[in-house]
């Protein structure tokens, strides 16, 4: 694929797993498509499946006021999942069903090829960083994947089922924006 358009026009009807089936809206990824900083969370919610929109539900809004309150404009960056289509209930992505799906994924970030890519809980770190990824200890470490710079913070579902942790994560995204900073700013 040339462009993320030709790509999440082959994702629209995309049948490798049963989510295909389940979906209301496919949940590709939004944002800035030269972004220098990529999120990346689990799966799409109940919103998200129903706006095609990756973060929109109560998580996505308080991820936004991280990014405000650190000074990212969500314009610059870009938001992606594991998964394009929502899980049932909610429940955690099923290995085949990430295995189905993350070529999409890895085609977003060689397209996109951004700085640095930031996991939005244990999930997304499994999958990008390393298999035993420890959240609790390890979010806000720096990593490196295919030569890009990588970290994780706490999933924002997990800020607002624990507030305590909202320290830490504000914290991981002073240090991401710093980073971000070092390693060359924002593409506009
Ligand atoms: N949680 C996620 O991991 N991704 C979304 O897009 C929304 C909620």
């Amino acid at each position: 694929m040339k462009t993320l358009d030709e790509l999440k026009a082959h994702c629209e009807s995309c049948q490798n797993c049963p989510l295909g089936a389940t979906r209301t809206k496919l949940v590709f990824g939004t944002g800035n498509e030269t972004a220098d900083l990529l999120f990346v969370g689990e799966a799409p919610g109940e919103q998200e499946d129903l706006t095609g929109i990756p973060f929109v539900g109560r998580a996505g809004q308080l991820l936004d006021k991280f990014l405000f309150a650190v000074d990212i404009p969500r314009s610059q960056v870009y938001i992606a999942n594991i998964l394009k289509c929502r899980p049932p209930q909610n429940r955690d992505p099923l290995p085949e069903e990430e295995d189905a799906c993350i070529g999409y994924l890895n085609e977003q970030i060689r397209l996109i090829q951004p700085k640095i890519i930031v996991c939005l809980g244990r999930i997304s770190a499994m999958r990008l960083i390393k298999e035993d990824f420890k959240i609790t200890k390890e979010h806000g470490q720096w990593f490196l994947r295919d030569g890009v710079t990588i970290t994780a913070v706490f999933h924002p579902a997990a800020l607002l089922r624990d507030p305590r942790k909202k320290e830490d994560m504000l914290e991981d995204m002073k240090a991401i924006k710093k980073k971000l900073d070092e390693l060359g700013g924002a593409k506009e």
